[in-house]
């Protein structure tokens, strides 16, 4: 095969996930032509840059922003949790409210980022390098809605929160995992009622926004992983289920079906950091 470039690496996850250009959270830090073997990794330094020399590969993938316009502009990509509340039915001014924190917090963080630590060792090494992040977590969720879907819809009663368990457990990525889906918030025995699979917008909600869904008729939110200081918080003020599904587990949801993309087209994949 001829080999693919940085920027189809890019365009066919963007067309996987029903999308027409990169998110602000994905970049080409070092363009490159003709790759045929990938080191492909969720996090990625000048580390992992010189392997993937070590081991011949002429490009490599990241899942994680590892700097420049992915690191700089990853707050914008926090409103992709406005248009999923919205989607549930939370407000459209409750959902900009509950995301203020949040976007408050990102933005801080990214500007005292050294955003061109990784991508320079790239340049230096000749590296192609680029970072996916906000497609592969768009397919991972569309597959997981679908999961649940699937499986709650053949139970012929009100699933329960532990339905929805078991339905994320029937994608492989998770019945293999060393992490197991937690209940942090709420009881595996109640009732799951509408729920919301909060995935693909940057980084999971906290309180303010799994509050905002269990004040709008869904009681039930499932987050890839959540800080135990939100959890805290969601205990004390809110009477919701929440399921954490686990983070590693739930980004390859999304990669693994990528990755099996890539590799039908004739790319060698080496997996790495957590694939
Ligand atoms: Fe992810
Ligand atoms: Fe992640």
């Amino acid at each position: 095969m001829a080999g693919l470039s940085t920027d189809e690496l890019m365009q066919v996850a963007l067309e996987m996930a029903g999308m027409s250009r990169p998110p602000a959270d994905s970049a080409i830090y070092v363009p490159g032509d003709s790759l045929r073997r990938v080191l492909f990794g969720i996090d990625i330094g000048p580390a992992e840059l010189l392997i993937a020399r070590e081991l011949g590969c002429d490009g490599v993938v990241a899942h994680h922003p590892a700097g420049g316009s992915a690191t700089l502009r990853f707050p914008e990509v926090l409103t992709r949790h406005v248009e999923l509340m919205v989607e549930h039915g939370v407000p459209r001014e409750v959902a900009r409210e509950a995301i203020k924190p949040l976007v408050s917090r990102s933005i801080l963080r990214s500007q005292a980022a050294n955003y061109d630590h990784a991508p320079s060792f790239a340049r230096l090494l000749r590296m192609p390098f680029l970072n996916i992040h906000l497609p592969l977590d768009e397919i991972g969720r569309r597959l997981m809605v679908e999961a649940i879907e699937r499986h709650t819809s053949q139970l012929g009663r009100e699933p329960l929160v532990q339905d929805v368990i078991d339905a994320l457990l029937t994608l492989p990525e998770f019945a293999g995992a060393p992490t197991r889906i937690m209940v942090p918030v709420g009881a595996v025995d109640r009732t799951a009622g509408k729920v919301a699979v909060v995935h693909g917008a940057g980084t999971n909600g906290g309180a303010a926004v799994a509050k905002a869904y269990f004040a709008h008729g869904v009681p039930t939110v499932v987050y890839i992983h959540v800080a135990p200081e939100e959890v805290e918080r969601l205990r004390a003020e809110s009477d919701g289920n929440l399921i954490v599904a686990g983070h590693i587990a739930a980004d390859l949801v999304g990669i693994n079906r990528y990755v099996g993309e890539l590799e039908a087209r004739g790319l060698e994949v080496i997996r790495a950091s957590g694939l």
